[in-house]
């Protein structure tokens, strides 16, 4: 019930119940020192008085608590103990599990007849609410089990949830459950999907994000429903389950009206089995059906385990499955140039979806299961939303039907894809495509890359929408073009200073060593520290060009080689020095690093965008020149050195360019042992590994 919506009479009858209540609560707070409630109960209260105020203003008398006491507004959940634990249910997946549940209830009561009542299975989030002389005082979620959250003020914004029930008990909690009916939930999904807020995956992740809400006004919009099936007090007034339920309605709850008294387990089966077939038409989403005890006294001798009571059961649904026919199976190229196959549908309800797409994830996927277009396939939908197909029909197969052929070019930019070694992803490397630019170019300009201050995410979104920067050169082109034709300071949220600044950034990164180069580029695998194993070999841009220059084509399925390279031609890289190849020689970087790296520069539009940035800007030679005896030489050091520490030494050998081992190997270059060497030394001896002494190892830094 929105309250501010409703008529003139209801409003009225809701202040005086609010009235009554915050009177109540002060005087405990004021007068008794005794204050039952949190001050986020009282405030939520308090607030929902000043709302029925402001749209009935003749109610604002002053007698009213809003004339006399001010409260403050809290913004953060607070605690509230449970009176009670509010524990979880064990699961059963099949009869045998059930059949052993009740054999311990027969056990344990040494009863041979039991009566269950059946429940629904409601998928939401459980919640207790508590009443004090029939009023309602406050909500909390489940928490811990043991303390729970206040979520009074969300609570209250729950239509079906009565203020007021029956004054039977000076105190009562009331537990149950707190759903998004489906219908609910997919008009609030359509209307994120408009404003371009994330979707919720399912409808109680959607009734749990909603109810724990720090801004109720949020909870209100959002329709939520609970539906009771717990009464707690203190001392233990009714006898069995269905009473419950009974007093339940009463009180004026909503209980599913889904309830069976079954009195052995042929009846619970067949009812389980039932509620299985109706379970796509319900109005909300179930995951099974609760088993329960009926009788309380015996649910109460029965006590509980650690998590569970003995008393009940969750028997859960299997996924719902349900059978389509594959119309198309298209390809997606992702943010990341990951292509997804995805099959299109004849649309077909599982579990309550309609679902007319589902991922194939990947080709070994389809390969694996053999999906053409035009199969029958079984599909289902597990606890999220994200149906899977599981497989194909053969014998429902059309005659004429032909294996997936998985595209060899990117849907989005006709690149040719590639696959990296052992990986099952099958990329588009381009470094221009346009699926992929708005996170290249965020991981192009971050800061260990090219570092551009003036280009954040939102910038670059807006630089890419509006046609302005495309690819990465765009980014240097910018400032001519802005002369003659972009004109930014006439756009909307820029100023001379803005685009001053800007260009100053991006001239600020003209200048660019060769590993951040590298690490712009966003290779597959290349990060950080192998784009630095990269130039440390490489040394300078143009032994670099000229290693991958080297770079061959691979097919990208049957990594079979192509005659003819266009990478060698647009580097003119005839020489076979610095190959690439030769990268293996490195440690840290294997033919799966390699393979990326390869794929990379035998993509055409990659080599020339390579090239015109390097036209572009400066690329700065790594510090270990060839003079460097140390580059790219793999040192052990072993012993107690006199003039520096180990790790010293270790730091000094990578600073010009070689790598620092801890274990000696044939692809050591040398070990350079101080005092007291031991093991590693006499390794070295028996490789035939050479050995320098501390001093030799001084000699060899560059001056
Ligand atoms: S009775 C001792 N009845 O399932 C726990 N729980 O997996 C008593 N649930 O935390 C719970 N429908 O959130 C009960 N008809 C139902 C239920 C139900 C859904 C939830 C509840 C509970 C969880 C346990």
């Amino acid at each position: 019930m929105d309250l501010t919506k409703t008529n003139a009479s209801s409003a009225r009858t809701r202040h005086a119940e609010l009235c009554d209540l915050l009177e109540n609560y002060s005087g405990q707070y004021y007068l008794l020192d005794t204050p039952t409630i949190s001050d986020a109960e009282y405030d939520a209260l308090y607030n929902e008085l000043l709302e029925i105020e402001k749209e009935f203003p003749e109610l604002k008398t002053k007698n009213s608590p809003s004339q006399k006491v001010g409260a403050k507004v809290s913004k953060k959940f607070s605690k509230i103990k449970h009176s009670s634990p509010m524990l979880s249910l064990e699961n059963a997946f099949n009869e045998d599990d059930i059949a052993a549940f009740l054999e311990r209830v027969r056990n344990l009561s040494g009863l041979d007849q039991i009566d269950l009542v059946l429940e629904p299975k409601l998928d939401g989030l459980s919640a207790s609410l508590k009443y004090k002389n029939g009023m309602l005082i406050y909500g909390a979620t489940r928490g811990d089990g043991t303390v729970g959250e206040d979520v009074t003020a969300n609570i209250l914004t729950v239509d079906n949830i009565p203020r007021k029930i029956r004054n039977d008990f000076d105190e009562i909690e009331i537990r149950g459950e707190v759903i998004m009916k489906k219908v609910d939930f997919q008009k609030l999904n359509e209307s994120r999907e408009i404003s371009e807020e994330k979707l919720f995956a399912n409808p109680r992740n959607a009734a749990a994000g909603s109810l724990r809400q720090l801004d109720a006004e949020i909870t209100r919009s959002r329709k939520l429903t609970f539906f009771a099936y717990a009464i707690i007090t203190r001392d233990s007034v009714f006898k069995t389950q269905m009473d419950v339920l009974k007093t339940l309605r009463e009180y004026g709850f909503t209980v599913s009206d889904k309830i069976a008294l079954c009195r052995d387990q042929q009846e619970a089966f067949l009812f389980y089995a039932e509620m299985e077939k109706q379970r796509a038409e319900l109005e909300y989403d179930i995951d099974g059906v609760v088993y329960k005890v009926n009788d309380l006294q015996l649910q109460q001798k029965l006590g509980a385990a650690s998590k569970f009571p003995r008393h009940s059961i969750a028997y859960k649904f299997p996924a719902e499955k349900a059978e389509t026919t594959v119309l198309d199976i298209i390809v997606q190229v992702g943010r990341t140039g990951n292509i997804t196959p995805v099959a299109e549908l004849v649309p077909v309800t599982v579990g309550g979806v309609v679902v007319s797409r589902a991922t194939l994830h990947n080709k070994d996927e389809i390969d694996k299961k053999d999906i053409r277009v035009g199969d029958r396939v079984v599909l289902q939908r597990a606890g999220d939303v994200i149906p899977q197909i599981l497989y194909s029909i053969p014998e429902k197969r059309p005659e004429n039907s032909m294996s997936f052929v998985f595209p060899s070019v990117c849907p989005c930019c006709g690149s040719t894809l590639v696959r990296g070694d052992e990986e099952v992803a099958i990329k588009c490397v381009n470094i221009s495509c346009e699926a992929q630019m708005i996170e290249r170019l965020i991981h192009f300009v971050s800061r260990q890359a090219f570092n551009i201050d003036g280009l954040g995410d939102q910038n670059i979104k807006f630089f890419f929408d509006s046609g302005i920067i495309k690819s990465p050169p765009d980014i240097f082109e910018l400032e001519e073009k802005n002369k003659s034709l972009v004109r930014l300071e006439n756009m909307d949220g820029w100023g001379k200073q803005s685009v001053t600044n800007l260009f100053e950034s991006i001239n600020k990164a003209r200048t660019i060593r060769l590993d951040k180069f590298i690490y712009s580029l966003g290779i597959s695998q290349v990060g950080r520290s192998v784009s630095k194993l990269v130039a440390n070999f490489f040394k300078s841009y143009e032994n670099f060009q000229r290693g991958v220059g080297s770079s061959v084509t691979l097919d990208p399925f049957t990594a079979s080689l192509p005659s003819e390279t266009y990478a060698s031609s647009i580097f003119n890289a005839e020489t076979t020095a610095n190959n690439i190849d030769d990268l293996l020689m490195v440690d840290g970087i294997g033919n799966s690093i390699l393979n990326d790296i390869k794929n990379f520069f035998a993509n055409k539009s990659n080599l020339e965008v390579v090239k015109k940035l390097a036209d572009m800007i400066t690329i700065v030679d790594m510090e270990a020149s060839d003079a460097s005896p140390l580059a790219n030489k793999t040192i052990v050091f072993t012993g107690t050195f006199e003039k520096m520490s180990r790790e010293e030494a270790k730091e000094l050998a990578e600073k010009y360019g070689a790598k620092a081992a801890s274990s000696v190997s044939s692809k050591t270059s040398f070990v350079v042992a101080g005092e007291n060497a031991g093991k590693k030394l006499d390794q070295a001896k028996k490789l035939g590994i050479k050995v320098l002494s501390e001093q030799d190892f001084i000699e060899l830094l560059p001056t």
